[in-house]
């Protein structure tokens, strides 16, 4: 049998968010995001509720008016923000190399707006890469996960005003400046191709503001305003701190053909094109011909503002990041087709794969047919910053969690990237999400847990808050060690 041949530099780890980890979500300063608006519905089955994406204005008014912590889960979070040293810890008993974190816009300039950046903000970043730094963990830092400020989301339309564009600019040069000595690593949008899906959560637009009819248009400027954002970072970051890498991030959605059908091999290409648009945009500095097709087509105007064009071909990235947690099916006959979910689609069942409590299926090869598949596309090095399995852990009596089916899952992922890697692909990095249970995005409740670390809390935010590790931490912490021989 082969053995698996990881680069020495491989970059092992693990993956969170500000908004879904940190909690203190009005302390020091920070001001209100648009996650603390979303909320755990407990009556709701949670494989019946897709994202936040249906946020309502009324919802926000609710929210604004609210300090309820138990049912806004991101609020809590899973205490984070004061317990990041002893979960430091545990990461670097784990042999952590690399930290995925994100860093909440709304500790630096709490409504998007100030004239100054919130020092006390600034000083708990500083203090978590130094801790970092200390155990020998490299942070690679997403500067926006679904967590920009609620005042922007009210007053600026989110990102359709252009404004947006300086001001997440002038908190991107303050962070670089803060850490240039301390992080080398970023990542601009977290899965920047959701704007469709959730907009809300990922551009800050309530939809019922505006007219229907103008919605595609609205979430195109948007997304454009982001691309150049995520430029215009990319050039500062270059300038701040030379040697420092950029990446994009997108949710890898593979879709497969049902059947050898042309119709049906048409679409998923088509499909996976148009999944592949988002990081096209910043990997080759252009937008493909195909949208701007589409934009003809459906009347869709989006302003370019001169020199938008060239901020976009000069300043792409270094590196394609991206999560992945199971592949679809794109079929002409969808409608009449039984389906599953993800946290933000649904889609046509595949009948070849497992699905896992909350509906999402398990495709371990499809991992390593969309790192072939990225590679050849894009000839850069790839980073899988999120993948993972959420399920319902059970603590024994004995205090312990034998989560064997995550080892399983896991198992079967990082031998497809080695399988990628035997054919010939270039991958940085493998960051787990959630390698500490936290608050889901989607469904905001936490027994939908991801970690290597079990978080002693429920989904209304009761317990002990106490760090468990599960049996899948010593599994994990053995895989690194041997540097993936060991599986
Ligand atoms: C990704 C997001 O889409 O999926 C994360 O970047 C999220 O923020 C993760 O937590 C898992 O989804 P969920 O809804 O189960 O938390």
């Amino acid at each position: 049998m082969m053995q698996n041949k990881f680069p020495e530099n491989f970059l092992w780890g693990g993956a969170t968010a500000a908004n879904q980890c940190e909690g203190a979500w009005n302390e020091d300063g920070k001001g209100m995001s648009v996650a603390d608006c979303s909320t755990y519905k407990p009556k709701v089955d949670p494989k019946d509720y897709v994202a936040q994406n249906g946020i309502s204005s009324d919802d926000i008014e609710k929210a604004m008016k609210s300090d309820d912590i138990s049912l806004y889960g991101k609020r809590h979070g899973v205490d984070f923000y004061h317990r990041y040293k002893e979960d430091l810890d545990l990461f670097a008993e784990m042999g952590f190399k690399v930290l995925r974190v994100s860093i909440a816009w709304t500790r630096i300039f709490p409504n998007g707006i100030e004239e100054k950046p919130n020092e006390k903000g600034l000083q708990y970043y500083e203090s978590l890469f130094i801790e970092m730094k200390k155990r020998n963990i490299e942070p690679l830092v997403t500067l926006h996960h679904y967590e920009m400020p609620l005042y922007l989301s009210n007053n600026y339309d989110g990102w359709y005003q252009r404004a947006v564009v300086d001001l997440f600019v002038k908190f991107c040069k303050v962070v670089f400046k803060r850490y240039k000595n301390l992080v080398k690593y970023w990542l601009t949008f977290n899965e920047i191709d959701s704007v469709f899906r959730h907009p809300f959560t990922t551009i800050g637009l309530v939809t019922d503001r505006y007219p229907k009819e103008k919605l595609e248009e609205i979430i195109y400027q948007s997304l454009h305003h982001q691309f150049v954002a995520s430029s215009l970072a990319t050039k500062y970051l270059r300038e701040i701190i030379p040697g420092a890498q950029m990446g994009c991030m997108l949710t890898r959605t593979l879709t497969y053909p049902e059947n050898c059908d042309p119709k049906n091999c048409m679409l998923a290409l088509k499909d996976n094109r148009e999944n592949y648009f988002y990081a096209d945009v910043q990997v080759f500095g252009e937008y493909p011909k195909f949208i701007k097709n589409q934009w003809d087509k459906k009347g869709i105007n989006v302003k370019f503002e001169s020199g938008d064009e060239e901020i976009l071909k000069l300043y792409t990235v270094d590196f394609v990041s991206f999560s992945y947690y199971m592949s679809f099916v794109s079929s002409i006959d969808a409608e009449r087709k039984e389906k599953v979910n993800g946290n933000i689609a649904t889609g046509v069942k595949n009948p070849y794969l497992d699905v896992t409590e909350w509906n999402w299926q398990v495709d371990p090869m499809g991992l390593h047919y969309s790192l072939i598949d990225m590679y050849d596309r894009y000839r850069k090095p790839l980073f899988i910053v999120e993948n993972g399995l959420g399920s319902r852990d059970k603590l024994e009596e004995d205090g312990s969690i034998q989560d064997d089916y995550r080892i399983e899952y896991f198992r079967q992922h990082i031998q497809a990237i080695a399988d990628a890697i035997e054919d010939g692909v270039e991958v940085m990095g493998y960051t787990p999400w959630g390698c500490l249970d936290l608050v889901s995005m989607s469904t905001c409740q936490i027994s939908k847990r991801y970690g290597f670390i079990y978080v002693d809390a429920d989904d209304l935010g009761y317990g002990t808050y106490n760090r468990i590790k599960k049996k899948s931490f010593y599994w994990y912490k053995n895989v690194i060690e041997t540097n993936g021989v060991e599986l």
